[in-house]
């Protein structure tokens, strides 16, 4: 049994693993109807708790429908209507809950809930985004990325925005990928240069440069996400989109980088603000491919959690 944590504790070659069987996953549903089951089921008879204390829409229905064409069931669970939102600690639900399912995947805010859930919990625990990292979206867009342009191994990838916890997944796959990284946004809103020097310290070529324009000079992928985050207070709003105007990926930014250079996002987009409507719904935007493998990427995820 494995959990999924986070992609800098993962090995790497384990990881690589997981998006090969993501990529096996993919074609062998090609023109299958969404609802039939998969021909191998990793899955059958097992329950899988979906808990979420935050909102989400891919992150739920790719899991639930992934867990269903795997074989399995799920249970989606809000943190709220539990009574890990009334004071039962994480230890004693992570333990209950063994008792009932197989696998456990959590969306949550602070990074110790997940780890404590992980200790405790006797079944595979998924990492469905903190206030810190998002390392299944992270897997779908290397999955992306190779689809579209093949190995993602020494390429360049631009974070603009926010350092936030997309972010930091994005650093902790370009150690254990063997990609560079240039975050481009202000200083206020760096990503953590604890994930920085690790992933430098793995041999990836991190820069951190102010001038959006300069930053994706060769780019091969212009990654955006959301200028204020669900952990984020909205109060600091109006002060967040002042400092992260100058980043938003509009067309003139995207003729900086490589003539085929990718855009993605993880979406929820806001459109018009950190990215415009001209990039997402162009042509060298891969968002909706990107979307669909969460799904794909998952099940490999899922897979290799019950050591199957
Ligand atoms: N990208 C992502 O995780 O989307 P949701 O918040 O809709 O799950
Ligand atoms: N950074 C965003 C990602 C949403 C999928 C957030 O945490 O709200």
């Amino acid at each position: 049994m494995n959990h999924f944590l986070d992609i800098h504790t993962t090995d790497p070659t384990e990881l690589r693993s997981i998006i090969d069987s993501a990529k096996t996953i993919k074609n062998a549903r090609l023109g299958r109807p969404k609802a039939a089951p998969d021909d191998d089921l990793p899955l059958k008879d097992r329950m899988v708790a979906l808990i979420f204390e935050k909102p989400s829409t891919r992150t739920r229905v790719s899991f639930d429908v992934g867990v269903r064409q795997m074989g399995g069931q799920t249970m989606v669970l809000s943190g709220k209507d539990m009574q890990l939102g009334h004071g039962e600690t994480i230890a004693d639900t992570a333990r209950v809950l063994s008792r009932y399912v197989d696998m456990i995947m959590i969306r949550t805010f602070d990074e110790a809930v997940l780890e404590e859930m992980a200790q405790y919990a006797s079944v595979p625990v998924i990492n469905g985004l903190t206030d810190r990292s998002h390392p299944c979206q992270i897997m779908a867009d290397i999955l992306t990325y190779e689809e579209h342009r093949g190995p993602i191994k020494g390429k360049k990838v631009v974070w603009a925005g926010d350092g936030n916890n997309v972010c930091a997944s994005f650093l902790h796959a370009a150690g254990r990928f063997g990609f560079d990284l240039t975050f481009t946004g202000p200083v206020q809103l760096d990503p953590e240069m604890e994930f920085v020097g690790q992933a430098r310290k793995e041999g990836a070529e991190i820069i951190i440069e102010r001038d959006p324009f300069k930053a994706v000079e060769g780019a091969d992928l212009i990654v955006a996400d959301t200028w204020v985050s669900m952990h984020d207070a909205q109060s600091a709003k109006e002060r967040r989109h002042n400092m992260l105007r100058p980043y938003q990926v509009n067309q003139k930014l995207m003729e900086a980088a490589k003539p085929d250079a990718l855009f993605m996002h993880c979406l929820p987009a806001h459109r018009e603000e950190e990215v415009t409507s001209e990039v997402m719904d162009g042509p060298n935007s891969v968002i909706w491919d990107e979307a669909e493998n969460r799904l794909h990427a998952q099940k490999a995820i899922m897979k290799w959690c019950v050591g199957s």
